[in-house]
């Protein structure tokens, strides 16, 4: 406890909330290893446009989308705090082909997405880190393989929002925990325990310039959702962001659904399963929302590539169970 009687986020994980984690110390020095790593990222983006860091590197990542310089700068940021850590075995990155072997006496594996939503960035629009910690099944030398697990099996799961403040939301399957950084200190502090999502909502998040491109059933759940009441008056709100992050956190807090199906462009879904849906869809779990790859629960698909792409539903029951329903026409 600090003299505010502030909880910082590693009391919280030793004292109060993960007593249950046979390894509440590794876990603890994970989750500060993100805690510094995205203190950095933040007073970076914080000033970004006074610093020579906006804009491309001018180079592609494997997905085909072009590097911010400040994605580069995040996930140089995740990768060194994570090693100096020494339990993580490997990295995985949106930002590299090949996983990264750090400490090969690790006990887990870390997936992320070291900056979501990157190109926003340029026009002052948040943005996030997404992350994931699976623990090893094995000894030695780290092989990718080792990602292809279900998302079920994540053991931490979270995400930093770079947004009007910084919040860090990690859960470990003990319910959903939101702690704010105070610049100034550069601690995150205790700010929402025990998350719960609204059960009904009104905001449906979705890329609308794919419409034409989407399966009949998605495209009769935006009508539905365009409906008017018997007032003609609106009875959803549409928002979309564009930085996942984002959109998911207004989301979650306010009640909503966020889909991205597979699109013309994306046919196997936009988003990736390891390092931007699992964890998402654990947080939605735990916070009393559902997330799934269209019928299918999300946490159970297994990974068959590190890089895999998914389609995603996420969001508060009632909204979801609609919309899912869209899906058996
Ligand atoms: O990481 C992918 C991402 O930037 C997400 O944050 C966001 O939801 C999505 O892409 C937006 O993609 P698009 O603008 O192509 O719909
Ligand atoms: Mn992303």
């Amino acid at each position: 406890m600090n003299t505010k009687n502030e909880i910082l986020l590693g009391q919280f994980i030793e004292n109060r909330d993960e007593l249950h984690q046979p390894d509440p110390k590794a876990i603890s020095a994970i989750l500060r290893a993100v805690e510094r790593a995205s203190e950095r990222v933040h007073s970076v983006i914080s000033r970004a446009g006074l610093a020579d860091v906006l804009g491309a590197a001018g180079s592609e990542n494997i997905q085909g989308e072009q590097v911010q310089k400040l994605d580069l700068f995040a996930n140089d940021q995740f990768i060194e705090s994570l090693e100096s850590c020494n339990h993580i075995a490997a990295i995985l990155s949106e930002e590299n082909d090949e996983i990264i072997s750090l400490n090969e006496s690790g006990e887990y594996l870390f997936a992320t997405d070291p900056l979501d939503g990157s190109s926003n960035i340029d026009v002052n629009i948040s943005v996030g880190t997404i992350f994931s910690v699976f623990k090893r099944n094995q000894k030695g030398q780290p092989k990718k393989e080792e990602f292809h697990r279900h998302g079920y099996e994540q053991v931490v799961a979270g995400y930093v929002l770079y947004g009007t403040s910084t919040v860090l939301i990690y859960t470990c399957g003990n319910g959903v925990h939101a702690f704010t950084l105070e610049p100034s200190s550069g601690k995150f502090i205790l700010t929402n325990e025990a998350i719960k999502t609204p059960q009904k909502g009104n905001i449906f998040s979705i890329n609308e310039g794919n419409y034409k491109t989407l399966e009949k059933g998605i495209q009769n759940y935006i009508g539905y959702c365009k409906k008017l009441n018997d007032k003609g008056k609106r009875t959803h709100t549409a928002r979309f962001m564009g930085s996942l992050v984002a959109d998911f956190h207004r989301n979650l807090l306010k009640g909503g659904i966020f889909i991205y199906p597979a699109t013309a462009d994306a046919p196997k879904g936009r988003l990736r399963l390891l390092y931007e849906c699992n964890p998402i869809a654990m947080i939605a779990e735990q916070a009393g929302g559902l997330a799934t790859q269209g019928k299918e629960r999300l946490l159970n698909i297994k990974a068959k590539e590190i890089h895999e792409r998914t389609p995603f539903f996420t969001g508060s029951k009632v909204m979801m169970n609609k919309a899912l329903s869209y899906l058996d026409e």
